[in-house]
């Protein structure tokens, strides 16, 4: 046995393999489950007691030289194929690899700008729910069951009556529920409708609505807190113009056009001619509203307002197709860089 351990130490310290297969294979022969090294130590067990000690000190040395042999080639073998950087002038400029910084999205930048108007006019944000509840969407906003005012609006359904809204007006009703006037809110959010997606629709958009409630509101206030919304978003000269419309939670209800930006009202194709463009809808709160959220429709009175986000941003920045919002390509979105 004492010839063997001297034979194997020796083709250790011999051993000079450099590729790191090489060493392994080297660690299987000696150290692996059938090593020359590990069988040994196996046959050290029946070594008869008196030669234990000279023995096992034998053994051991061989395995610890093996062992630290092993490690010192396979570190060696590393450094050789690692890819790592290697560092020569930590001082030098760096390779710009670094990525470009992002910009804040068209519909994150209109939706910041109407907010702000709103702001200043001392409308506070309200927030809610995208899955929602019939009462919410449809039932306390005058929207009789079975009434085919619920077809304005092609709805998708999770159950019954839980549905994903189709207007943020049900933020509207969560507030009047949890507030008394004076109410100044506006409601932005995701809201979804069931439309074939096409360059002029789509079945996931974005919209704010607004909602006035106080004694003595009128009609009046209404048109001119509009006027100066489309004075501040589309420019001084601004006009506005309402038409009448209809929907089940406002009487009287209109829609809003505003003089188009582009061409001054003379007509182009932006606004097909007509020198208009719609922006929204409106109208004073329907008192049926009013009194199925909790609120005196005797003592109170109070306006509502609802547009779509892209709809605007179409408007402001000459979008032609609002399928490029969710498309996110880095080449449309970098256009809006200097509007941050
Ligand atoms: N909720 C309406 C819509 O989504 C917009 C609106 C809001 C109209 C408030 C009038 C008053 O079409």
């Amino acid at each position: 046995m004492k010839s063997r351990i001297e034979q194997l130490l020796a083709e250790v310290e011999a051993f000079a393999g450099k590729a790191a297969g090489e060493v392994e294979e080297f660690r299987i022969q000696m150290l692996g489950k059938k090593g020359k090294i590990t069988a040994l130590l196996e046959e050290f067990r029946e070594v008869a007691p008196e030669l234990k000690k000279e023995f096992g000190q034998k053994l051991n040395a061989l395995k610890v030289a093996a062992s630290q042999k092993i490690a010192e080639l396979k570190a060696r073998s590393d450094e050789g194929t690692a890819q790592g950087p290697t560092i020569d002038d930590p001082t030098r400029p760096g390779h710009g690899t670094a990525s470009a910084a992002g910009t804040r999205h068209p519909i994150s930048l209109v939706r910041g700008e109407i907010l702000r108007i709103f702001d200043r006019l001392g409308y506070t944000v309200a927030d809610g729910p995208e899955i929602e509840d019939d009462r919410h969407v449809f039932g306390a906003l005058n929207f009789p069951p079975e009434h085919p005012a619920r077809d304005m609006q092609d709805t998708f359904f999770i159950e019954k009556d839980i549905l994903l809204r189709t207007h943020t007006s049900s933020i509207q009703v969560r507030v009047m529920e949890t507030q008394q006037p004076p109410i100044r809110v506006v409601c932005p959010g995701r809201v979804f409708r069931n439309e074939a997606i096409s360059y002029r629709a789509h079945c996931i958009f974005h919209q704010i609505e607004g909602l006035y409630i106080d004694e003595g509101v009128s009609f009046a206030d209404m048109k001119q807190t509009l006027l100066h919304f489309a004075r501040e978003m589309f420019g001084e000269k601004s006009r506005i113009r309402l038409r009448p419309s209809y929907f089940p939670f406002t009487e009287p209800s209109a829609e809003m056009d505003v003089s188009c930006n582009l061409c001054g009202g003379k007509g182009c194709p932006v606004c097909k001619g007509t020198g208009w463009l719609e922006i929204m809808g409106c109208g004073m709160v329907d008192p049926n509203v009013l009194t199925a959220c909790g609120i005196d429709a005797e003592k109170y009175t109070g306006f509502a307002f609802g547009m779509g986000i892209e709809r605007i941003a179409m408007l402001k920045y000459g979008v032609g197709d609002l399928r490029l919002y969710f498309e996110n390509d880095v080449r449309f979105l970098h256009q809006f860089d200097a509007a941050v």
